[in-house]
């Protein structure tokens, strides 16, 4: 007998509570699965085994309970979370996809996901003709670098000779808006958490970059963009934001991709300067990737594959070891403990 293990959603969370924790909020079911007696059918045509699987923050806004409306419902108790994963075919009933065949698919965080009928239009096989590593479509070509791409150009709009500032820079998406707003010829300047993460920015090619548990982003962003910020890849929100506020230029654009500060803060911050976004009309624009890509998907698996492949586009990965380390894979994301896309190796290739 083999097993089907799954990452389960306990208990909902909202911000106000703080972290997750482990056992109390999410957590490992262990669950026996017969491998071998398992069958496809018309209900659902394939089964999938789950190889490499992200880590995101946005799991923890799906952890809060269901009164809190966001752009993804809230998980089911009991549920396990799903989230997008590269998987193998082990069984089709469907010619399109045979097995041994590699896809990506909003499996569970579990060993084995059979998917229905009504999501395999969601299956997404994969086309490699670079011959990229497999964990490439869950990492470099993943969610968080299409954010990345689409927020940039077509949320900020960037123009050669800018000033941008992007905060969880060494992260998951703030290391791919860096290197492509500096291909873009735009000033680029970063902020993480780690003096580490600061000597790998200079390394990804950012202009200027600072630690702000070192420096207060008061002081770091009119010594680091003298000219002013004219956009602003907001991830983490909060008093950094509010920094940003003071030090934009007339007309500049606020790409509002994230607000990590804000998912686990019993103190919600409350903006003192938002008088700014008036005085200098400036623009703040949210955007989900999940409603945006579908429209730039020709031109992203056109461009950034190659530059992936000619080593143009450099990636950092924090790969955490087995289905049982999740959990705490997602809460260093939450604490900042990643460096680098946070992605977990569920099996073997
Ligand atoms: N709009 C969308 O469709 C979309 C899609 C994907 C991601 N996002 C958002 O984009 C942001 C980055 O996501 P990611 O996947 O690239 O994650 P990530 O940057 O790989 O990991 C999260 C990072 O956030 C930083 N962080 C954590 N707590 C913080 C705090 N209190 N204050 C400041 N920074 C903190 C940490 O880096 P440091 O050590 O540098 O603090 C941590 O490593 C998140 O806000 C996420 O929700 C939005």
């Amino acid at each position: 007998m083999s097993s089907n293990n799954g990452i389960i959603l306990r208990k909902h969370i909202d911000p106000v509570e703080g972290y997750p924790k482990v056992g109390e909020h999410f957590g490992l079911e262990e669950r026996p699965f017969n491998l071998e007696a398992a069958k496809v059918d018309e209900e659902h045509p394939l089964l999938l085994r789950n190889i490499y699987t992200s880590i995101d923050p946005y799991i923890r806004i799906r952890m809060q309970s269901p009164q809190r409306k966001s752009y993804l419902p809230s998980l089911d108790l009991g549920q396990v979370i799903p989230n997008l994963t590269l998987a193998e075919v082990v069984k089709s009933a469907v010619p399109e996809y045979k097995t041994g065949s590699h896809v990506v698919f909003m499996s569970g965080w579990e060993e084995y996901t059979f998917v229905p009928k009504d999501a395999m239009k969601m299956v997404q096989p994969i086309s490699n003709p670079y011959n990229l590593p497999l964990m490439t479509f869950v990492g470099a070509l993943g969610m968080p670098s299409q954010t990345a791409y689409v927020g940039l150009k077509h949320v900020g709009k960037p123009k050669a000779g800018e000033t941008i500032y992007i905060s969880a820079a060494s992260g998951a998406v703030g290391q791919v808006a860096g290197q492509l707003a500096k291909s873009m010829g735009l000033y680029v300047v970063g902020s993480a958490g780690s003096d580490e993460k600061i000597a790998h920015l200079k390394e990804l090619g950012y202009d200027a970059a600072f630690n702000y548990k070192n420096e207060s982003v008061h002081d770091a962003l009119p010594r680091l963009c003298p000219k002013g910020i004219d956009i602003y890849f907001e991830n983490v929100g909060g008093e950094t934001l509010d920094a940003v506020l003071m030090n934009a230029n007339f007309h500049a654009r606020i790409i509002f991709c994230g607000a990590i500060s804000q998912y686990n803060n019993p103190n919600p911050y409350g903006l003192k300067n938002y008088a700014q976004i008036l005085t200098k009309s400036l623009t703040i624009e949210g955007f989900i990737v999940m409603n945006l890509i579908p429209l730039y998907q020709e031109e992203y698996f056109r461009e950034m594959p190659k530059l992936i492949a000619e080593g143009k586009l450099k990636y950092k990965y924090d790969v955490y070891k087995g289905l049982g380390s999740i959990p705490e894979g997602l809460i260093g994301v939450l604490q900042g403990k990643n460096f680098g896309k946070a992605l977990a190796k569920i099996a073997d290739e």
